[in-house]
Order: C-alpha cells, then structure tokens, then sequence
C-alpha cells in the first residue's frame, strides 16, 4: 500500500490516514520564540528559542522504536488501554486520522465506542504549547475512562541532557500545585532564571505523577507504563533522576456526551529579583503545594504561569486562540496566491511551500527529525536563503534577521558559518572559512529591500563579531562581503574556496586521514592552497550584479531621479549621502566582468562549467577526470549568472545537466558518483555513490538549473525539472518516505540502493529556492526596487493563470492569458485598463488589476 493520506487544501491540511507511515511525519508548532515538533503519532518535542540551550522536553534521537517519547495522552477503557495516537501502546484503533495544518496538529483515534481529538498548537505570541483533548462518548453505555496525561522534562541543555549522567541524576526538581500543574525547576535555584510547567487548567487533577521509574516502572516503557497499566496514579515525587509530569483524571462520559480537557504546557522566565515565591509558603502550610524541596525559599514564583494557565482555562479562550492562529496564516498566505487549472502546482503554492518557507525561515537547519538541534545553529548561508522564501510574509522579521547574521561577520567579510539563536553570538566549534558566506549577505539584503522598497536597513548600524564600538553600516558590510571574493581570488582569477563552498562537503583544503576528526571542522589547511571554486563565481556574478544595481538604484534615489518618493525619504545617513555609489558601481562591475572572462577562459569544459580546481590546481568536474566529471552547482550558479549566454554555454550546460544529472526523480549533484575516498576532495567522496552530496538528488540546487532553463527562456524544460522534485507530484508514498507535503534536502540518486527514497525533510534551503523558482522565475512574478516585473517562462501547455499579488501598501490580481502555446515573452501588459511599456507594473498603493498576454 502507497498511501498514507492526502491533501486537503480548503483546510490547508495534510490529513494522514494511517498511523504507520514509512517514517515519522512530522509538523511544526509554533512560529515565534516557543516550538515544537511533532508526529503523526504525537512524538517530538518542545524548545523555547533554541533547541540546544533551552530544550524543554525530552526527546531522544535514533531510537527504537523510532520516535519514542512525545506528549501521550494513555485512555484506559476498562482493561484496555490505548492512545489516540496509536503509539505508544499501539493498541489496534477503529479509526485514526492525523491533520497537520499550518502550525498545529489535531490527531484523532477512536477504539470502543470513544474518540478522542486532540488539538496542539502553540497560541500566538504565547511560549506554551496547548493541548486540547476532547473525549466522546460515542456508545450507548456510560463510559468511566482512566485518563493519564504525559511529558518528560529535559534538563535544559539537550546536548548535556543526553551525556552527563553522574550529574544528570541528581539534579531533578519539581513542585506541584493543586495537583494540577507540574512544575519543573531543575537548576532554577542556581543560575537558571527559567523554568517550565504542565497544567490541567480546566480541571482538577485527580492525581499526578512526577517521577519516571514510579509512574513508567524500571523494565516498562512507553507503552505500558505501570501506573498506567494499575489504573492508580502514585503521586510521585521527583527527586533527581528523570523527572516527568503526569496528570490523572477519571472521566465518566453519558452516552453521547463529550468533555475536554486543556493542558498547557509553558515556560517562564523571571528576573533576578523577581525568582522565588515567599507567598507560597503559605500555600505549602495549606497542603496546596508539594516540592521535592527541602527549603521553602527555593519555591518558584509561579506568577507568569498562573497567567497562563488562567488565560487559556477555558474552551472559548483555547478555540479564540486557535482562531487567532488561523487568521495569522489567512493573512501570511494571502500576499501570494495562484489560480490555475494546475491543482498540485496552486496546492505548493498556496499552501505547502510557503508554509515550509516559514519553518525554514524559524529553524535554518537547527532540529527537525535529521537535525538533532544540538549540532547546528543558524547558518549564515542558509538563514539568508531562506529569509528569501520568508520575506513576502512577514518583512519586520527577515530584516531583523539579516541584522543579526551581519552581526556575526568579521570584518574582513569572513564570517561565522552559524550562530546560536539564543545567543546570536558565532559558534566557535564551526568557526569561519567558508568563501561563499559573504556573498549571500547581498543574496538576503536586496531581496528584503525589493520586497519592502526600504532602503533605510542599509543606514543601520551593524557590529563585526557583535563587538560594541565596532558598528558601521549593513551598507558597507555589503561592500566589504562583495569585496572579500575579490580580495581571494586563485591562480586563475577564480574565487578561492576557503573551507568549502555551498558544497559543505567539496573539502580541498582539509586532507583528512582521521576518522575521530570531523571534514566540517578540522583544519582548514587553505595558506598555499590553489583551490578555486566555479560556484562561488557563479554566485559572485549573480550577486555582484545585484550589488551594483543596489548601487545604481541608491544613486538614483539621492538624486531624487525616481518617481517614488516614499524611498528617498527613508535614505538619509549621512555616511551614506556622502558615499559615491556611481563609482562603486563601476567599479563592481568591472570586477564581474573580470569574473565573467576568467570563467570563460578557465571554468568552461566545452560542454559544460567545471566545479573546481584542487588545492594543487587541478580540475574537479571535467572530463578529464575519471569520476565526478560534471557538477549541478557551478551549472545551476553560472547559468542563473548567465554567464556565456550570447556564446551558447549556457544553453549547452544545461542540455549536459539533463544528459548526465537527470532521472526520473531530479537531477543528482554529481556524476559519475564517486566510488573511492579521494582525500583531495574530502566529505564527498565519503558518501556511498548515490547519496548525500556524492551524486544525492540534492533537491536544494535542482532550481537553480530550473531558474539557469529560465535564463534560456526554456519554459518546458525548466517545468519538467520543477515537478520532477515538488512534493505534490510524489506518486510512491512507500518509496519517498518521508513527509509527501514538504520537499526533503536530498532524494536518493540513481546510483543509490533505492533511488527515489528521500531523507532530511524539512530543513532545506530547498524551501525558499523553489519559492522563487515558481513564482518569480517561472510564474515571472517579480519584486523589484521599484515594482513587479513580469516575465513569466511556463510550459507551453499552461494557458491562463492569475495571481493575487500583495507587494508593500499595492494589491495587484495578475491575469496571465497564453492562447498560443508559449513558454516566455510578453507581448503586452495592460494595468488598470491602460497599456504599460515594458514588463515592470509600478507598486502604487492601492488595488491594481493586470492583464497580461504572452
Ligand atoms: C552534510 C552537509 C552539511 C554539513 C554541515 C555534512 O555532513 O553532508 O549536507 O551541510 O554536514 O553540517
Ligand atoms: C546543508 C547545509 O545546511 C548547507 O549550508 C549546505 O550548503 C548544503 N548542506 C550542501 O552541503
């Protein structure tokens, strides 16, 4: 059986019909600073901010079973127990249905005559998830349901949390009040100023369980925990070891009768002076509150919880909240919609990618089920990309962002290749190195600035390193990223690689025979190296240009050439009047067209762009070589750059992509896929052939060839490669795995043992890369400085779409006729009834209708 659900687009939906999917499925909650993951089967768990530091529940990767612990809800129906969810008892359900929508989750199981739903989502603005189960009573006789509640606390520092035992064991401590709400205070006595609860709030709890050997049982597990299996809570105080919270309610249902219960599950932060609770004593004295202390001074104040817990006490509030939620995504969504006869392609685009744009835009590549979320933080590279696919929605948050990624570049233009979101300070263990980091600064700075047509982000102030005293503006941090390609060119005027490229794995500089030495952090050995990169040249082309039409754009704008005056006024540092942007200009562009011709001379194979030469100065990605002979990213990079375009190179790589990357399931990295280590090329060729960065359909570079096909205005070619990879077209649920709604980082190549199987869902700079590929390269709905171009490239069988368009205070609905068949060209626009020169609609505030012909 292939199918493990469908799509249901009028409630944004993806509903899974059968709990054994061939992997986790996984969801989202929450979108601002509280989140969590969670399965189809209600594993995961939840983090405040960061999923290292602040990891609130406890989650434990690479398990078997797989995705085991979560938030359980365990029913016992007479001798029967089960979980709406199927796991963890796994007890045969009569029905079961899980709903993933736009950050919450609502899972459903029925088994003898009672459903339970429940509902998880984390309210806006709000660091709690809430969780609201609803118990039906679907039978004709009275029902007397045991209900358990379940959470494990983490103990803070995921990474600590899972290797420090000696320490671990001992440190657990929770308070309990009214037997109601759980609180967990592991450290807050010391230095933490944080801790975290588990409530009943519309309810009282007939008892509790704090401590996890009593409630689970030292040989139980999850799916028999023996309080559980003994009908009885043992009101169980946690003293070290693992401390857990657990509710229990005896719930009596008529026949027909439904009840529901909210829990919510938060954390708190409080100052300094503000920690410790002298009320509570009294409260202790009263028998209402029981702590695993022995001083009463170590009581947390328990004040912002309270708020919490009595805000969100009824199912009126729980269901405005959820409402709230809805409209948040009502209003995201509706910047960019399309209608066409298409329904995969309006599903991805409506819905889907844009979706997955946001949870790439909240994680970069810090936890989902293949991200640990100790290993990694905020990638410089990859928060920038993805920021691309956000900005549409909500511009405030892609620009603050881009603030905080220049704030961890050094000011040579170097940079940190990640930071901590907690923090926003670099990661050490990673450091810098990595040449093509500074060029994606301009990547996410001028798309902020063409979807927002505010300049003013370039008058902010931004330090190097977050050093206070060392600010200068993000222009000139752009400046000096466009300048650190140019100050690291190679012997044949080619960008040196540095650490690696895109490519984190193309390691030319590290030479490792160590298996205890990680490629992604051993010594970069580059003093003397020779190795260029043809990728980072695409993209210094790519974005070099953008630069200078930056450059070009603000010269107007001081000059007052423009028509929009709105943006002049917002330009005004003085540093920046005084800057000569028409020099800098030239200047860059003369730069480029150096690039441009060092590529044309020593970057062209004859068929197709080389990757790479080594740190000796050899060809990687030739022909000459015996594997590895052709490489999608300098392909996808130089053809976006259009580099050689009017010489026919683009046009002939692209015809070598789809020879020699292409099957039926995308284009692979790399081919012929390496079969041996070649210690010159490091990580890559590690790999079995098939996989990863060796030859894995890297879905992450499919769109730059789909947007390289563009530049050759090749409309059906570059659809044909679009929907080869887009979720919506997935026909073998089995085979592919992971999530059918969301892409993955990389497909199984056709060398792999299964080609097609696709791993490392969710965070992927895929996201935001096939965001812009649909809609502005392939649909040609695009922001500029001063509107929105149009330029569609479609396949020729695409006949008429619109597109609701929101770009700042301008609302435009964009009719795309093609009665002759076309793949590109526009032969006329008409905006508002009258006919408009050229391809670009100006963003005049108010509503704008457009007629476009092909
Ligand atoms: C992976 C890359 C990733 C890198 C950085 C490598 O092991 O193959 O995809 O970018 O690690 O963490
Ligand atoms: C995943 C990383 O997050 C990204 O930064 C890198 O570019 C790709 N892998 C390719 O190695």
């Amino acid at each position: 059986m292939n199918t493990f659900g469908h799509f249901d687009d009028q409630h944004r939906e993806y509903v899974i019909t059968n709990p054994a999917t061939p992997f986790p499925w996984i969801n989202y909650l929450g979108n601002e600073d509280f989140f969590g993951l969670i399965s189809n089967t209600a594993g995961g768990y939840d983090f405040y901010k960061d999923a290292k530091f602040r990891r609130i529940t406890r989650y434990r990767y690479n398990g078997v079973p797989m995705d085991a612990g979560g938030r359980y809800f365990y029913i016992k129906d007479g001798e029967t127990v089960w979980n709406p969810g199927w796991k963890p008892c796994k007890t045969p359900l009569d029905s079961y249905e899980c709903r993933h929508g736009m950050n919450y989750t609502r899972i459903t199981g029925s088994r003898n005559g009672v459903e339970a739903s429940v509902l998880f989502f984390v309210p806006l603005h709000t660091w709690a998830e809430v969780q609201k189960l609803t118990l039906k009573n679907n039978s004709k006789e009275v029902k007397t349901l045991k209900l358990f509640s379940f959470a494990e606390w983490c103990l803070w520092n995921a990474a600590t949390d899972m290797e420090n035992f000696q320490r671990n064991w001992s440190t657990g401590e929770v308070e309990i009040e009214n037997g109601s709400t759980i609180y967990h205070k592991t450290e807050y006595k010391e230095r933490r100023n944080h801790y975290a609860y588990y409530a009943l709030t519309n309810a009282k709890a007939d008892g509790y369980d704090t401590d996890r050997e009593t409630f689970i049982g030292l040989y139980n597990d999850f799916s028999n925990p023996q309080c559980v299996m003994a009908g009885k809570p043992a009101n169980s105080l946690a003293h070290g070891w693992s401390p857990i919270a657990s509710h229990y309610k005896e719930v009596t249902l008529q026949p027909g009768e439904q009840k529901d219960f909210i829990f919510v599950l938060g954390y708190v932060e409080n100052e300094q002076e503000e920690k410790f609770c002298q009320v509570d004593i009294a409260r202790k004295q009263r028998g209402e509150l029981i702590s695993s202390q022995d001083s009463d001074v170590t009581l947390v104040n328990k004040k912002k919880a309270h708020a919490i817990i009595d805000r969100f006490a009824t199912v009126e509030a729980v269901d405005a909240a959820f409402q709230e939620l809805n409209s948040l995504w009502d209003g995201l969504l509706s910047k960019f919609t399309v209608k066409s006869d298409d329904e995969r392609m309006n599903r991805m685009v409506n819905i889907w990618n844009q979706y997955q744009c946001m949870i790439t835009f909240c994680f970069s590549r810090s936890a989902s089920f293949f991200e640990s979320g100790v290993g990694r933080g905020m990638g410089f590279r990859d928060s920038n990309q993805d920021l691309v696919g956000f900005v549409h929605q909500i511009p405030s948050r892609a620009r603050q962002r881009i603030i905080d990624i220049a704030s961890t570049q050094f000011p040579d233009g170097g940079c940190y290749h990640q930071y901590q979101p907690l923090t926003k300070r670099g990661n050490n263990d990673i450091g810098g190195g990595f040449n093509d980091d500074p060029c994606w600064l301009i990547f996410g700075t001028v798309a902020y600035i063409k979807e927002t047509g505010d300049f003013s982000i370039l008058d902010e102030q931004v330090p190097w390193d977050n050093q206070p005293g060392s600010e200068v503006s993000l222009f000139e941090h752009l400046r000096i990223s466009f300048n650190h390609v140019v100050e690291n060119l190679g012997p044949h005027m080619l960008p040196l690689i540095g650490r690696a490229d895109w490519n984190d794995c193309l390691n030319l500089n590290c030479f490792s025979w160590d298996p205890n030495e990680s490629f992604q952090t051993t010594e970069n050995n580059s003093v003397g190296s020779k190795a260029e990169s043809l990728m980072i040249a695409g993209l210094f082309v790519l974005t070099g240009k953008q630069y200078v039409e930056l450059c070009r754009k603000i010269e107007e704008l001081k000059n007052g050439k423009i028509e929009v005056e709105e943006l002049s006024k917002n330009f005004n540092s003085s540093t920046l009047q005084s800057f000569n942007f028409t020099s800098e200009a030239q200047r860059a562009q003369k730069c480029i067209d150096a690039m441009v011709e060092a590529v044309k001379k020593h970057g062209w194979d004859g068929d197709w762009y080389l990757r790479a030469y080594d740190f000796y100065g050899n060809k990687i990605g030739s022909k000459e070589c015996e594997e590895g002979k052709i490489f999608i990213e300098s392909q996808g990079f130089c053809t976006m750059a259009g580099i050689g375009l009017e010489d026919g190179m683009v046009e002939k790589a692209l015809d070598s992509c789809k020879k020699y990357l292409d099957c039926e399931h995308g284009m692979v990295l790399n081919n012929p896929a390496f079969t041996r280590y070649y210690v010159e090329m490091g990580e890559i060729s590690s790999y079995p052939a098939g996989y990863k960065e060796n030859a894995g359909i890297f879905c992450h570079n499919n769109p730059w060839v789909i947007i390289g096909e563009t530049v050759a205005r090749r409309g059906n070619d570059a659809w044909e490669h679009y929907t080869k990879i887009c979720p919506a077209w997935i026909k073998d649920q089995q085979l592919h795995k992971v999530e059918p709604y969301v892409y993955c980082q990389m497909v199984a190549g056709k060398d792999a043992a299964k080609p097609g199987e696709g791993k490392n869902s969710w965070l992927t700079g895929t996201a935001a890369w096939n965001w812009i590929t649909i809609t502005q390269y392939i649909l040609g709905i695009k922001p500029t400085y001063d509107g929105i171009e149009i330029d569609p490239c479609i396949p020729s069988t695409l006949k008429e779409y619109t597109v609701h368009r929101v770009l700042r205070d301008a609302e435009f609905d964009i009719t795309v006729k093609n009665p002759d068949g076309k793949e590109s060209g526009v032969k006329s626009i008409v905006l508002d009834g009258s006919p408009v020169e050229g391809c670009v609609i100006t963003a005049t505030p108010g509503k704008h209708t457009v007629e476009v012909i092909m």
